[in-house]
């Protein structure tokens, strides 16, 4: 079979035809008449995959409004009960792992063993939801009053919009989606319009079980060609909280007009991470986290290795070795087994890099490593391995894209103080087999990040941990642990079981008789 074919097969197993619509309302997909037709590329040879219908904002409203009545009525279902809908939808996204997986590789470019890893984060993602579906504790308290019992309970919110980016096309929605069910929300998905055609084959996964399991609308999806529809989300009342991933500065304004009408929002926004190599460290270890660090995913993850900073001991022999490294890496077609990093999303975005290569250039970057680009068509561009400077404006910014800064540091103290010198504070990492060194990097003088590591790169975060970092990078935290209570609101409930009214704090409010 030709790629061509194959890539329709993939298309069709996964219910996707050559115009799609862009807006499933919670119960049906809407054809929409205003909405722009917006075409779906492949990355890594600039072809059309298949075109989007847009919605528009007649659509948008009819979304919304099921959302709402859908959150009043899910709210009702018992949250275990709840959980088995996920529980479902964690099966059937087993059933569909290849398909999607490839389908992620073909629409944004990861290789495609990335793309099975984003698919099976949704898995996982699914399997730790359904097991807090029966863990939303709440805790008991002591009353001051005698005769009185307090506890903390947790409500749903209501409304929940997940705004995805391209980098991350299922899996930060699943991280989010499956959180919001099981804590009684209702979902509506704005994806990244470079990446439309994964989020409506996830959809069209859950919108069967969803039938199946006769659930009210509680998941909806929207695509959109420009910023119209979104912001409108952002500012309506009735969306209680705005979930966004994407830069700090589209962040800053998100959160702002969101927290303008008392909302709440979740953000997860740029990173600018560091790894650090110490005197004593395994390199065997850190050569192969620095290479999937800072050239997985074609160095457009959140968490992608960006600085890194090698003690001078190491530094001359660990630069040989990555050079080495890189050389080997494969850069094209994302489906093929022996490529190791496909394109980046698309032409703005080879722009962006090659620019951001040459302001380093400009600055007084040395050039440690560019290789050769594939000449074949599709937005290919050669890892950069750069020795620069911390302080200088193009390292303090994320590059989406795989350049590497590398800088030399004598004492571990000043190297941690380097990777805390920049706007954003996502993810960090330390090699080191020196107790001391990981003991100091992990205390409250060591990362300033959300994610610090020993031992591994900056990327690949398992669910299980909270996700999401500090300063520039939003506050906000998805995924596991007790990311669930951000789906939730908080309720303090006091009880007076006696048959007197004492007051808190010992108040004397005597009426008389
Ligand atoms: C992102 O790039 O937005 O930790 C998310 C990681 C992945 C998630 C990245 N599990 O690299």
């Amino acid at each position: 079979m030709s790629d061509r074919s194959v890539n329709a097969h993939i298309l069709k197993s996964l219910q996707l035809s050559a115009l799609n619509s862009g807006v499933f309302d919670g119960r049906q997909w809407l054809s929409t008449s205003a909405g722009d037709v917006l075409t779906s590329e492949n990355p890594a040879n600039a072809q059309r995959l298949a075109e989007v219908q847009c919605c528009d904002a007649q659509a948008y409203q009819a979304v919304l409004e099921n959302a709402r009545q859908a959150a009043q009525q899910w709210r009702q279902i018992p949250a275990p009960v709840r959980g088995e809908l996920v529980r479902k939808i964690g099966l059937r996204l087993r059933d569909n792992k290849e398909l999607l997986g490839r389908l992620v590789s073909m629409e944004m470019g990861k290789i495609y063993q990335e793309g099975l890893g984003e698919v099976q984060e949704m898995i996982d993602m699914a399997d730790f939801a359904v097991g807090q579906s029966r863990m939303l504790y709440g805790k008991t308290l002591h009353s001051e009053r005698p005769q009185h019992r307090m506890y903390e309970q947790w409500q749903p919110l209501g409304v929940v919009a997940v705004i995805t980016a391209f980098n991350f096309p299922v899996a930060v929605w699943a991280w989010n989606a499956f959180n919001a069910l099981i804590t009684g929300n209702s979902v509506i998905w704005r994806p990244s319009a470079k990446a439309p055609l994964c989020a409506i084959a996830v959809q069209k996964i859950c919108a069967e079980v969803m039938q199946e399991q006769d659930t009210p609308a509680v998941l909806s999806l929207f695509v959109e060609s420009g910023s119209e529809l979104v912001e409108q989300m952002i500012e309506d009342r009735d969306v209680a909280l705005v979930s966004f991933t994407g830069s700090s500065a589209v962040g800053r304004q998100v959160g702002g007009r969101v927290a303008a009408r008392m909302g709440r929002s979740l953000l997860e926004l740029s990173g600018n991470n560091a790894l650090i190599v110490d005197e004593t460290a395994d390199l065997d270890l850190a050569v192969p986290a620095i290479v999937f660090g800072s050239v997985g995913t074609a160095g457009q993850r959140c968490t992608t290795t960006r600085r890194l900073f090698l003690h001078n001991a190491i530094y001359d022999e660990l630069v040989v070795r990555l050079i080495k490294a890189y050389q080997q890496v494969r850069i094209g077609d994302p489906l093929d087994d022996s490529v190791l990093m496909g394109p980046l999303i698309d032409e703005p975005a080879r722009q962006n890099y090659l620019v951001a290569v040459a302001e380093a250039e400009e600055a007084g970057s040395e050039l440690l490593f560019s290789g050769p680009v594939p000449t074949q068509s599709g937005f290919y561009v050669s890892p950069t391995i750069m020795a620069s400077q911390n302080h200088w404006a193009i390292v303090q910014q994320e590059t989406f894209g795989p350049l590497l800064h590398v800088m030399r540091y004598h004492a571990l103290e000043h190297a941690i103080a380097m990777q805390n010198a920049v706007p954003q504070g996502l993810s960090s990492a330390l090699f080191t087999n020196h107790i001391r060194h990981a003991e100091l990097f992990l205390s409250a003088q060591g990362s300033d990040c959300g994610i610090a590591n020993i031992n591994i790169g900056t990327s690949g975060a398992e669910i299980g941990g909270a996700f999401g970092g500090e300063k520039d990078t939003g506050g906000g935290r998805e995924a596991g642990s007790d990311a669930w209570q951000s789906y939730m609101r908080r309720q303090t409930s006091t009880i007076n079981w006696g048959d007197e009214l004492p007051l808190a704090q010992g108040i004397n409010f005597d009426l008389g008789k």
